[in-house]
């Protein structure tokens, strides 16, 4: 068999064999077929597409060319081990606040993350602006973290679905990430490669993820549950909106801030309209990830624990406590909102300047174009060009107004952190676009402020 011939062979739109689609996932897990073949055929795929079968047999392809992990020795009887991935986006720190929150009420989740993907950022980029955080444990090792403080959070190891750590790296730099084939093997192959009962997706939607309307959400879902489900684990997409920036802020180091802040507020910010996009998400994946484990099948009764787990400081303690367990370096800091001192995870944020960007004119804030925020943070250094690119953990922006609120002319709308002047200028590019400021009334405003933020659940 050849490369070449595949390549070929998609290229003219031809429905790829079994053999011939293990050929390539096995090739180039193990180095024997270059970067530029697996690129163009990476690039055929994302243009002529995969017949569900071709795409079965790629996603178990990449699920079996590593390890397939065995975690019987953390199963508890009566409970299911379940993970959850989101399909990516701006300003998406989901995943780092809601595996503490239901590490912290029973659930047991070992979760590997991927790094930022074209204009997204990385759950694994973001640990990594934490002192000392080691992302890349032995798998062995993150299983009895598992067992002892019921979480482990680490990168795609290579001794697990390797095929996906090579592709995933070079989709984000040859423009092939937006196919929905291509994202639905990658999330399932090293979802079911990870041992796990249940699989719970967070797909995003707009224009700071990678499905930009809600029919190819709803596409992209089904594909997903439709893998999950033929693999014999039972799968549910949650469609969530990313139609600006998640939260307040975006960047590596700025997102972890963020995640502090939000597992120590007290109630009167956590339900906030200030953070209402956020909160909304969390509490359903949250209480959507409790119900797929068997602890609670009752929603409302989910909410409500994961409130106190909140405001009493459970799942910020669990946080730390999967900070230190992973070698993260933690300090003493006086959170001026609590009186007190609490520990904190040492972050690599330094940066020397700060600029602040104003509305050019008075009104509202219609739209925020999250894609445009997301390469603006790549152009900071924030994100990676080419694969090999090392990034600046502490650029990034911090959101002061959000889609929905009223302007001045001259308001302070984000402030942006950076270390490179030139690179500020390319950012720059991108952000002086990104804002859509009109004049509108109170109607309006209300209906983008309350806009929902959970649009659909698919199970099947
Ligand atoms: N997340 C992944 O793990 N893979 C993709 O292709 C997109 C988002």
């Amino acid at each position: 068999m050849r490369m070449y011939d595949i390549i070929e062979k998609k290229r003219d739109k031809h429905e790829l064999s079994k053999e011939e689609i293990e050929f390539f996932v096995n090739g180039y897990s193990k180095g024997e077929i270059p970067d530029y073949q697996m690129s163009a055929l990476l690039m055929a795929i994302y243009l002529n597409g995969m017949t569900a079968e071709e795409l079965k047999d790629l996603t178990f392809a990449m699920t079996n060319s590593a390890k397939v992990l065995d975690l019987s020795s953390i199963k508890v009887p009566g409970k299911y081990i379940v993970d959850k991935h989101s399909t990516g986006g701006v300003g998406d720190k989901v995943t780092l606040i809601v595996l503490p929150i239901v590490a912290s009420l029973g659930v047991g989740v070992c979760k590997m993350s991927g790094r930022g993907l074209g204009f997204t950022g990385g759950t694994v980029d973001k640990l990594e602006s934490i002192v000392g955080y080691n992302v890349n444990i032995p798998i062995n090792d993150a299983i009895d973290q598992v067992r002892d403080i019921g979480l482990c959070l680490i990168a795609q190891s290579s001794e697990i679905a390797i095929a996906d750590k090579k592709i995933y790296a070079l989709r984000d730099t040859t423009a092939t990430v937006e196919s929905i084939n291509l994202i639905a093997s990658s999330i399932m192959s090293k979802k079911l490669a990870s041992g796990v009962d249940r699989i719970l997706l967070d797909v995003t939607v707009g224009t700071g993820a990678f499905m930009k309307n809600l029919d190819d959400a709803r596409k992209l879902s089904k594909t997903m549950v439709d893998i999950g489900n033929l693999a014999g684990v039972q799968t549910k997409a949650v469609i969530t909106s990313m139609s600006e920036p998640l939260g307040r802020n975006v960047g590596n180091a700025l997102e972890i801030k963020e995640v502090i802040s939000f597992l120590l507020s007290d109630e009167e910010t956590l339900f906030s309209d200030e953070i209402r996009d956020l909160r909304e998400i969390i509490f359903e994946i949250s209480a959507q990830m409790i119900k797929m484990s068997g602890v609670c099948e009752d929603m409302d009764k989910n909410r409500e624990d994961i409130k106190e787990a909140i405001l009493s400081h459970k799942a910020y303690n669990k946080f730390i406590e999967l900070v230190k367990a992973q070698g993260g370096h933690i300090c003493s800091a006086y959170m001026d909102w609590l009186g007190t001192n609490m520990d904190m995870p040492v972050l690599n944020d330094k940066v020397r300047y700060l600029k602040e960007i104003h509305a050019q004119s008075s009104g509202a804030i219609i739209s925020i174009d999250s894609r445009r925020i997301g390469e603006a943070l790549v152009a900071l250094g924030g994100g990676r060009e080419r694969k090999e690119d090392n990034i600046d953990p502490a650029v990034g922006f911090e959101f002061a107004k959000k889609v929905g609120d009223k302007v001045e002319e001259g308001d302070t709308i984000l402030t942006v952190l950076y270390n490179d002047k030139a690179k500020f200028e390319d950012a720059y590019e991108y952000i002086e676009n990104a804002i859509f400021i009109d004049k509108v009334d109170d109607e309006v405003t209300a209906s983008l402020k309350n806009k929902p933020h959970i649009l659909d659940i698919i199970t099947e």
